[in-house]
């Protein structure tokens, strides 16, 4: 169907205005008054929707009858005339109505609650909210695409079927096309039998992959998604994400902490200079002060603080009085609120936390001289919480053979990946940035499960 894009209108109002272009869309919002009816129609193409105007003296009700309805979508030509409330609207000269929207139409109301429109999440991309969020995700993957491509990056597209379980924490969904029932008299004869000829699953992260590639492309990365049967429910996990993994060589911890830096300062600017509308909303409806929280984390340095000085940090608030579930030990993971105090409460603003103890970070970390820490940073953001995990690489292969013996790691499985060690290993680092994280800081969205079309999360689908 030819038409012109309602963005199109906006985008050079006074050059359409005395024109008679066709329009398509869904009707957001009907009113009616005794002369005129006004309906709110919005294509998709942008945030706004343009006003129709239909003059009841001039149409025939049987005409625009089935178009006083939201959710119908319609066709229309008409004039476009200036108008001070919405910079232009259309006096409608020819409507049809496209599909017709009973009344049980589950978006009748202006607002919904963010839980019930989880339970359409068919329909929910017709919200006004979920519009906002599904247009500032393309812009985000974009401008993430860009800023490899500007910066010499190849990108490359590992599988998503793999048998090597990158983070090693048994999070991994088994892929398989034998019958439910089928029997072996061992594991390796069960799995023998399977189509792969051997166990496979989903990847949990493209990073080994991508250390391959990097290791003759220089400079890579991987985005797409990652699977993770971890039995979190929380408003941060999702069994089903999108990950974004640069790989860099020639490269240390530091260097890429100042990447990764230079990465989040650019998307997030790009996003807030591409999305104004968009962004305007979320400033507004969905958490406000967004925008200034967001100039405010462009326009200082990132903290970085080593594990060790994060720990005492947390000591002192516990000793203070402050309230946390879980005790503070070197040696511990941090959990949600440790972070949360540490960006939310103490800095103000992201905090890299550096040198992690091996023992709670996995085999492929750099091992720091002092034999108990690695070479490896999570990056945390107020609000939120971590939103990258990152480090250098074990570039040593005697030192990565008994980091991954010491976790019982079955060697064989690895042949590959330890090749890159044997055959002119380079220092390396990379990290992994959860594209949903980074979106629900960028827009104030609390809940992941509202960030992605279709959620995937423990015992949901
Ligand atoms: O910290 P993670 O587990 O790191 C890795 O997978 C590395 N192999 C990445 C690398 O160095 N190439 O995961 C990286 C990021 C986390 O910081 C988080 O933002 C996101 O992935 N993430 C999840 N996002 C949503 N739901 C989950 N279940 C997630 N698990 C991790």
């Amino acid at each position: 169907m030819k038409h012109t894009d309602i963005k199109r209108l906006f985008a050079e109002p006074e050059s359409f205005v005395g024109t008679s272009p066709v329009i398509c869309g869904w009707v957001r919002t009907a009113r009616d008054s005794k002369n005129v009816s006004f309906l709110e129609v919005n294509d998709g193409s942008c945030f706004r929707s343009l006003q129709l105007v239909i003059d009841k003296e001039k149409m025939d009700e049987s005409v625009y009858r089935d178009a006083m309805a939201v959710g119908a979508s319609l066709t229309a030509t008409g004039t476009i005339v200036a108008s001070d409330r919405n910079g232009i609207e259309m006096n409608v000269e020819t409507l049809t109505v496209l599909g017709k929207c009973p009344s049980d139409y589950p978006l009748q109301k202006k607002r919904h609650t963010l839980e019930y429109l989880r339970t359409i999440p068919h329909l929910r991309v017709r919200a006004r909210y979920f519009e906002a969020v599904f247009a500032v995700r393309d812009q985000l993957a974009q401008s993430i695409h860009q800023y490899f491509h500007k910066n010499g990056y190849r990108y490359v597209h590992p599988p998503i079927i793999t048998g090597s379980d990158c983070e090693g924490a048994g999070e991994m969904f088994r892929v398989t096309t034998l019958p439910w029932n089928a029997t072996a008299e061992s594991e390796a004869e069960y799995y023998a039998n399977d189509f792969f000829g051997r166990k496979a699953g989903l990847t949990v992260s493209a990073q080994l992959e991508g250390e391959m590639a990097a290791m003759g492309l220089g400079r890579i990365y991987t985005f797409g998604p990652t699977f993770r049967a971890e039995n979190s429910n929380t408003t941060r996990h999702v069994a089903e994400f999108w990950h974004v993994e640069p790989e860099v060589c020639f490269c240390d911890i530091h260097d890429i902490i100042e990447i990764a830096e230079d990465f989040i300062k650019y998307i997030v600017k790009d996003v807030m200079d591409n999305c104004p509308e968009e962004m305007e909303f979320f400033n507004q409806w969905v958490e406000k002060g967004v925008i200034d929280k967001l100039n405010k984390m462009l326009s200082n340095d990132f903290v970085k603080l080593d594990y060790t000085d994060a720990i005492e940090i947390l000591k002192k608030a516990a000793e203070a009085g402050k309230d946390f579930k879980y005790p503070v030990e070197w040696g511990c993971d941090l959990q949600t609120e440790h972070e949360k105090y540490l960006t939310d409460e103490h800095f103000g603003r992201p905090v890299f936390v550096v040198n992690y103890p091996a023992a709670i970070k996995s085999f492929y970390m750099k091992q720091n001289p002092d034999g108990k820490t690695v070479a490896a940073t999570d990056l945390l953001v107020p609000g939120i919480g971590e939103i990258i995990g990152c480090s250098e690489r074990e570039a040593d292969y005697d030192k990565l053979v008994a980091a991954m013996t010491a976790r019982n790691m079955p060697l064989e499985n690895y042949e590959a990946y330890l090749d890159t060690r044997k055959y002119g290993s380079v220092p390396h680092s990379g990290f992994g940035l959860g594209f949903e994280r980074v979106l629900m800081y960028i827009t104030g969205v609390q809940n992941i499960r509202d960030v992605l079309m279709y959620p995937r999360t423990v015992g949901s689908m």
